[in-house]
């Protein structure tokens, strides 16, 4: 189901980033990627969904939210910035983002003045870009891709991009999960 590569996804990553490729066919895929992204995922990592519309951010998220074992169904955050999830056991709490209404970036994203601590937390951002990646040096960036203009089909390609030091070594496990 699954292809991985090397080297940069566009002309704009930069060199030593960490691509691979995931083909996924439905939305219980796309949930299933998120639970096995989930098993690479430590407290202070910053995961930024890119897509459209409807392309299945959140439904990703529901997956990592699943395979992190955190309280609270993720649920669209369109109506709240953003939606800390506690860990029912020892592992980090989720911390999910909707970014699309933060004018500010980052440091409206630190007035939110959430009740949890983000070096402890796996945060993870659904409309960020230009936005939130001061921060972290680190991120996984998560880019998902419809088939154009047929929004029945449920085909994405998901193209996972790891950024920075904490991604360098890691082309094998996201590429196994
Ligand atoms: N392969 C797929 N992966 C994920 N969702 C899919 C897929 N195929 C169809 N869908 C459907 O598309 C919708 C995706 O919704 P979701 O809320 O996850 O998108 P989103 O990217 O978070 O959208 P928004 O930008 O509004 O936040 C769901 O209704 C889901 O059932
Ligand atoms: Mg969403």
């Amino acid at each position: 189901m699954e292809a991985a590569h090397n080297g940069p996804v566009t002309g704009t990553a930069a060199p030593g980033t960490v691509t691979v490729d995931v083909a996924v066919e439905s939305p219980e895929e796309m949930k299933e990627l998120g639970r096995r992204i989930s098993g690479v995922l430590a407290p202070g990592d910053l995961v930024m969904l890119t897509g459209e519309l409807g392309a299945g951010k959140t439904t990703l998220t529901r997956g990592l939210g699943e395979g992190l074992g955190v309280r609270g169904a993720v649920t669209s955050p369109t109506f709240v910035i953003a939606r800390v999830h506690p860990p029912l056991g020892e592992g980090p709490a989720l911390v999910h983002v909707d970014a699309y209404r933060l004018g500010g970036g980052l440091d409206e994203m630190e007035d939110l003045d959430l009740d949890v601590s983000l070096p402890e937390s796996v945060i993870v951002v659904e409309w960020g870009d230009g936005k939130v990646e001061e921060l972290s040096d680190d991120r996984l960036q998560v880019v998902i891709d419809r088939a154009v203009g047929d929004t029945d089909d449920e085909r994405r390609t998901v193209t996972l991009v790891g950024i920075g030091a904490r991604w360098a070594g890691l082309r094998e496990e996201l590429a196994a999960r």
